[in-house]
């Protein structure tokens, strides 16, 4: 079968490759929401401490797909999906993206490590390894933990992690909007595996 490019006349071809032609949704060639549940994931989980806009959770779940993570935990006053808020954000990513809700964050870090995850908490703290530096960490697979929009990511967890990462900011203000963040951090783990 021909493909769609291979279908066009040469003149509208030559003019596309001039003006650098905008590609339309079916040509960006996405895997099928069957098999994107069956194709393998990256060894990345993330974890939600107390994150209470339901816009920055669902778009967490639509970062998350499109960074093929592992899971989501969803965890204390952390909504869970169906909620329309969150599928304002989330387009559809909640039912691609595994996930469950846990009432204690602290029992779900322990129970990784346990398991031999490393959990790295996303956070400006006293002792941090800068984003740049990430690739100086040594892990099979990695739990990254996102703090809620006022009070960040609770100390018990600050203190349980193996990591503490943090993105340098050059700007006037302290923090970054924690979805934008989920953005800048989850490209920098998964390219590792591209
Ligand atoms: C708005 S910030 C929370 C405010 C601040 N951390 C505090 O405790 O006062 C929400 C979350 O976004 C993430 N975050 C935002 N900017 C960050 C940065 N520059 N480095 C690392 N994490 C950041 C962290 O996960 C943080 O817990």
């Amino acid at each position: 079968m021909k493909t769609y490019v291979e279908n066009m006349p040469n003149f509208i071809l030559e003019f596309n490759n001039t003006m650098n032609r905008k590609l339309k949704l079916w040509e960006l060639n996405r895997v099928s929401e069957e098999l994107f549940k069956e194709q393998p994931k990256f060894p990345v989980i993330v974890i939600l401490n107390d994150i209470r806009s339901l816009n920055n959770i669902g778009s967490f779940f639509r970062t998350s797909d499109a960074f093929n993570v592992e899971k989501i935990y969803l965890c204390g006053i952390t909504a869970i999906p169906p909620h329309r808020e969150i599928q304002k954000t989330a387009l559809g990513a909640t039912e691609t993206v595994n996930w469950e809700h846990r009432s204690s964050i602290i029992e779900l870090v322990n129970e990784l490590k346990s398991q031999g995850v490393k959990v790295a908490s996303i956070e400006q703290a006293e002792k941090t390894t800068f984003l740049q530096h990430i690739h100086e960490l040594d892990y099979e697979k990695i739990a990254l933990v996102f703090g809620n929009e006022v009070d960040g990511v609770d100390q018990d967890v600050i203190d349980a992690s193996d990591y503490i990462i943090e993105i340098p900011q050059f700007g006037t203000k302290h923090s970054l909007n924690v979805s934008v963040c989920a953005g800048v951090i989850l490209w920098e783990f998964v390219k590792r595996y591209v």
